[in-house]
């Protein structure tokens, strides 16, 4: 049964209010592992190494995080330029990661609907994607469709509590493929 790594980049995990409600939506999940880099590394001092082995024991990496400047937090960047390292990722022997799967997992300030060609931010979230897209190119994994949960600052309760539940059946499902 796969094995699904979160991969937490936030700035100031302890201050979060909505991806620390959804961490804690999947945290009890069985085969799921969270990795709260921002507690964890406060520094930004990424054990590459230790990334690595978790990497490795894992099939699906899930990147979750908010939308900061419209790319990953400083965190989750810097776990990507240390983890993901020649002879391991890329280049030759770096087919470590190939044939698992990669899945965002974001929340942004922005509505859905200022996220179109025309609209307040001009490209679409699959755009504004790409060089995540692009590394799970690289390294060889699968790219999955990702989890947004879009303009959380205007959502009502019940809104963001649909969408806690529906990010919970997605991890679920991805430990449990049919
Ligand atoms: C430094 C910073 C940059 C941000 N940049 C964006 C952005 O580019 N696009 C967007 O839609 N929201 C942006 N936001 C809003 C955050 O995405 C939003 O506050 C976050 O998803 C809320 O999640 P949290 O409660 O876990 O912190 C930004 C917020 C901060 C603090």
């Amino acid at each position: 049964m796969p094995k699904v790594l979160i991969n937490y980049g936030h700035r100031r995990p302890q201050e979060s209010k909505f991806n620390a409600r959804l961490i804690a939506a999947v945290s009890d999940l069985p085969r799921v592992t969270i990795n709260d880099l921002g507690t964890r590394y406060p520094d930004l001092n990424i054990d590459g190494e230790h990334e690595r082995a978790l990497l490795l024991a894992h099939d699906i990496v899930v990147l979750q995080f908010p939308f900061y400047w419209y790319h990953t937090p400083a965190i989750l960047k810097e776990w990507q330029d240390e983890a993901l390292s020649f002879g391991f990722a890329y280049g030759p022997g770096g087919d470590k990661l190939k044939g698992k799967s990669m899945m965002v997992a974001m929340t942004t300030g922005g509505p859905v609907e200022a996220y179109q060609h025309g609209g307040y931010n001009q490209f679409t979230f699959d755009e504004l994607l790409l060089p995540l897209h692009a590394t799970a190119n690289l390294t060889g994994m699968h790219w999955l469709p990702p989890f947004i949960s879009a303009g959380v600052l205007s959502k009502t309760p019940e809104q963001f509590e649909a969408e806690i539940a529906e990010y919970r059946e997605r991890i679920s499902a991805l430990t449990n493929p049919s």
